[in-house]
């Protein structure tokens, strides 16, 4: 016999960012962090768990159609490891169930976005592979507990085991037990929400987000003033914002806490760049679309690469993707585009 389970997991965009670590086995962060998780529709990853008594070898984890080495990654590791105990667990309660724990995992997974191009694509990667293994092995966890699971395998992966508007807090147990990632609203609180994606370049990253964070935490003087004062602010104001759908103010914030984890970037040794010169025009074009309206209709976010993620309201779809898509095209260096809208909280 062969078991064998399926998911897709969403990408989430953060509007506070993470940024820097306090314990990098676990992946718990210096700061909590809030994103918006959107619709399965655009940006998602596929992932196929099976296991059978026949399989010989190692697990395996087939990425894109290519063999991954899951043996040497740690988080990889640690996230199947716990997995595996959670099915122990399950076993030892009921005897009569197969012994899923002991056989070879073979998981299957592919995106329908570039990879590693700053898309959050291990966000939604660790997020399917944990995901699908729970359902594989009928593990009677909540979405909260996995996400300390998926957090294991990258930090930002816990925030996309859930719908809507979600944050991760930061916690302060050394263990990570209460750094966890829960639903502040549902998509249905905020329907109107919508995310443009402009995918500026689709290469690989230059300085990926684990090093780069690392770089921050121990050289940017900038930083202990970000983790500690400027973010615990911006989680409590963008909450409220959210549960008022205040989006001028939601806008605002988005786009402070884009600059400041920017800010922090540039403030490193050696310093680090994920920005260029489409993602500046980007930012301009949003700036001159709010000048216009009067008030914020847009409002940008960067994370670990030069692709900006556009966040409006759908009312408001000609002014702000209608200009974007004559802006950019204008100025070049522009591969697409993704309309993305906000996940419904299907689970
Ligand atoms: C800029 O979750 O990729 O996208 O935990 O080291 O895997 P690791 O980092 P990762 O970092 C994401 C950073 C970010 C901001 C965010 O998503 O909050």
């Amino acid at each position: 016999t062969v078991y064998r389970a399926s998911t897709t997991a969403p990408v989430n965009i953060a509007v506070i960012k993470y940024w820097g670590k306090r314990d990098t086995a676990l992946n718990l962060p210096t700061n909590s962090s809030l994103s918006v998780t959107l619709s399965q529709k655009s940006l998602k990853t596929h992932t196929t768990a099976s296991c059978s008594s026949s399989y010989t070898g190692p697990d395996t984890l087939v990425l894109n159609g290519e063999l991954e080495d899951i043996q040497s990654s740690k988080r990889t590791q640690a996230c199947l490891q716990v997995l595996k105990r959670f099915r122990r667990d399950v076993e030892k309660k009921d005897s009569s169930l197969p012994k899923l724990s002991d056989m070879p995992l073979r998981l299957v997974s592919a995106n329908n976005f570039p990879t590693a191009a700053g898309l959050a694509s291990s966000a939604a990667g660790f997020a399917a592979l944990v995901r699908a293994i729970a359902n594989l092995y009928e593990l009677p966890h909540s979405p909260t507990e996995l996400s300390k699971v998926a957090r294991q395998g990258s930090g930002s992966a816990c925030r996309s085991l859930m719908g809507g508007y979600v944050a991760w807090r930061a916690g302060s147990a050394k263990d990570g037990s209460d750094s966890i990632a829960e639903e502040v609203a549902s998509v249905s609180h905020w329907p109107d929400m919508r995310a443009l994606i402009l995918v500026v370049s689709a290469d690989k990253k230059g300085t990926p987000s684990t090093a780069g964070m690392q770089t921050t935490v121990e050289t940017s003087t900038l930083f202990p003033t970000r983790a500690n004062e400027i973010v615990p602010k911006r989680m409590a104001a963008i909450e409220e914002a959210i549960q008022a759908k205040d989006f001028p103010t939601f806008a605002n914030i988005t786009m402070m806490d884009s600059n400041s984890f920017h800010a922090v970037c540039l403030d490193s040794w050696p310093p680090i760049h994920y920005l260029n010169d489409v993602s500046r025009a980007a930012m301009n074009a949003v700036e001159t679309i709010n000048r216009r309206a009067g008030e914020p209709i847009a409002a940008y976010t960067f994370d670990a690469g030069p692709n900006a993620v556009i966040y409006y309201q759908e009312k408001d779809e000609t002014s702000v993707a209608g200009v974007f898509r004559y802006v950019l095209q204008a100025v070049g260096g522009w591969d697409g585009e993704y309309g993305a809208q906000i996940r419904p909280n299907e689970r």
